[in-house]
């Protein structure tokens, strides 16, 4: 691996976001200060130092409130504190001001589709008589047949199984996620109140922006019409148009009220959705008085292929252009199997469903190893903002073998054990290569880590020039002087069909092979980084990318 550091560098005069690099800490997974085997606010306190040296700009954390974790924390019991298997309201001030002292800024996660089961407003719910406006905050309501013991509609829960519940009193609530998860009904103005009400908490905490979960659910259509389909899928874009409960027009009059919020604070806050929509549908949530930014999940779902890669590229840079946006890169996340395991199965793999069907010996990590290496500059070198999630600079793989008594994903269950879900990428980060959770915490993590993953740890690639965290680490560094200083990009012709690259204003330009063959580089004075070895011989090896000028 070759790089260097030299010009140009810029001060950026874009307000941060639009170029930010944001690391996703999955904070029950990323260090364990108190070693009770969950992550906590104090052991990413103590890792900040860290997130600085790998030179990003801003963390965001999954949801950090009070919580019976039915759903990894997206079952939210009050907005306004802690869960204390991560810390007090105190410990997440003080990692707000010293996230800032170590110039990251800090984004929460919002679930306002649905509260917990647990949550005040529920159980309120829950105990007062049908008819009670206590219970018009959530969508609660009769059931079908002579004596209402069918579910309101044929709606389906994302994880699986029928979308309604029934209460002791024999109505139903509704819940798109799992039945800890009841759907909040936003038509209520109470509703609407206390969200902007949530928003100013977190603002006043010095929060720097909003990760909106569900951003295209909220809205439903109160008719309730049958949808008529089996089910949807937990990632999946819904087809169609005027869907009864996803992406429904009256979500942007709630995104505009969130805006406003957010335009009464000093500094850059900012908003940026969770949106599984149509492309044509996506700019309307980027609206200037909308969202800031909303997740391009097209490579998430990407084959290994140049052209596919090159055809998503093109799409979301024209896509954002007009409004005004930029594209907001994600390779992973807590939600969908690592890239690397991705990328080391036959393209075409349903790797949702593979962990549980198999075979095992589609997967090739050798193979998936490079492309995780080339994916993470071609990423990087866009221009728009870039989300890592954690483990991802360590080329973590997916755990896709995990025990089953140890999952606890409501994926698993929910899905009549047809999918194991998404603990796999949710298992504890290794910061050395001993100790009980290999440095995570002092005692054995929640999930259990591979033995091998000692290898991975923080510790030792530190040490190792060519490791997962050193390229990152160096291309994060090369991306503030190459990749910062405007978002010009034009694409490379002529590399053939495994070919693809770009090239930005500054004179940075990424090329990677997606063949089994190795191809020709175009002319370059000097080559910056390579994810592998580049040949003398001006080749460029396959599965490899590097960054020329
Ligand atoms: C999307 C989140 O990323 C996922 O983890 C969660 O299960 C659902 N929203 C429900 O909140």
């Amino acid at each position: 691996m070759s790089s260097a550091t030299d010009q140009p560098s810029s001060s950026d005069p874009a307000p941060w976001w639009r170029r930010g690099v944001v690391y996703q800490v999955y904070v029950r997974s990323f260090a364990d200060a108190d070693g009770d085997g969950t992550g906590d606010i104090n052991g990413l306190r103590a890792r900040l130092p860290y997130l600085q040296r790998l030179g990003i700009d801003a963390i965001w954390i999954n949801p950090w409130y009070r919580s019976p974790l039915a759903d990894g924390g997206y079952d939210v019991a009050d907005y306004r504190s802690i869960e204390p298997r991560y810390g007090t309201i105190d410990d997440a001030e003080r990692l707000i001001a010293e996230a800032h002292d170590h110039d990251i800024r800090v984004i929460a996660d919002l679930v306002p589709n649905h509260t917990s089961d647990q949550h005040a407003w529920f159980r309120e719910a829950v105990a007062a008589a049908p008819g009670d406006p206590v219970r018009d905050r959530y969508h609660i309501r009769d059931g079908r047949g002579p004596d209402g013991s069918q579910p309101p509609n044929d709606w389906s829960s994302v994880f699986g199984g029928p979308a309604w519940r029934r209460l002791p009193d024999g109505q139903w609530y509704l819940h798109l996620f799992a039945p800890e998860q009841p759907d909040l009904n936003w038509e209520n103005e109470e509703v609407r109140r206390e969200f902007d009400a949530v928003l100013r908490f977190w603002l006043d905490r010095n929060i720097d922006g909003f990760r909106i979960d569900v951003a295209h659910g909220l809205v439903k259509d109160m008719s309730f019409p049958d949808l008529g389909t089996a089910g949807v899928e937990i990632l999946g874009t819904p087809r169609e148009a005027n869907h009864p409960h996803w992406d429904r027009d009256a979500i942007h009059e709630i995104v505009r009220r969130w805006r406003a919020v957010l335009d009464g604070y000093d500094g850059d806050r900012m908003m940026v959705a969770e949106a599984w929509v149509q492309p044509h549908r996506l700019p309307m949530y980027l609206r200037p008085d909308e969202y800031h930014q909303s997740f391009n999940f097209d490579f998430l779902e990407a084959p290994w292929d140049a052209t596919t890669f090159r055809d998503i590229v093109s799409a979301a840079t024209e896509a954002v252009v007009d409004i005004g946006s930029t594209s907001t890169w994600v390779l992973s996340n807590h939600d969908v199997m690592r890239e690397l395991t991705r990328y080391g199965l036959p393209n075409g793999t349903n790797w949702r469903s593979w962990p549980t069907t198999g075979p095992a010996e589609l997967l090739d990590v050798e193979r998936g190893r490079p492309r995780a290496r080339a994916a993470a500059m071609l990423l990087l070198g866009l221009p728009g903002s870039a989300y890592i999630y954690q483990g991802q600079e360590l080329g973590l793989p997916e755990v896709w073998d995990l025990p089953v008594e140890v999952l606890d994903d409501p994926v698993w269950k929910r899905s009549g054990h047809t999918r194991k879900g998404r603990d796999g990428c949710r298992v504890p980060l290794p910061w050395a290569p001993d100790g009980p959770s290999l440095g995570f915490g002092d005692g054995p993590a929640w999930l259990p880590q591979p033995p091998d993953w000692a290898e991975l740890s923080v510790e030792v690639q530190e040490s190792d020039a060519g490791s997962s965290l050193v390229l990152y680490r160096t291309a994060l560094e090369l991306r503030r002087r190459w990749a910062m200083a405007d978002e010009a990009m034009s694409f490379i012709d002529g590399l053939g069909p495994n070919g693809f690259g770009y090239r930005r204003g500054s004179g940075l330009a990424c090329v990677v092979n997606f063949g089994e063959t190795a191809i020709d580089l175009p002319d370059h004075q000097q080559i910056l980084l390579s994810s592998g070895d580049t040949a003398a011989d001006g080749t460029l090896a396959p599965d490899t990318a590097v960054w020329l000028r």
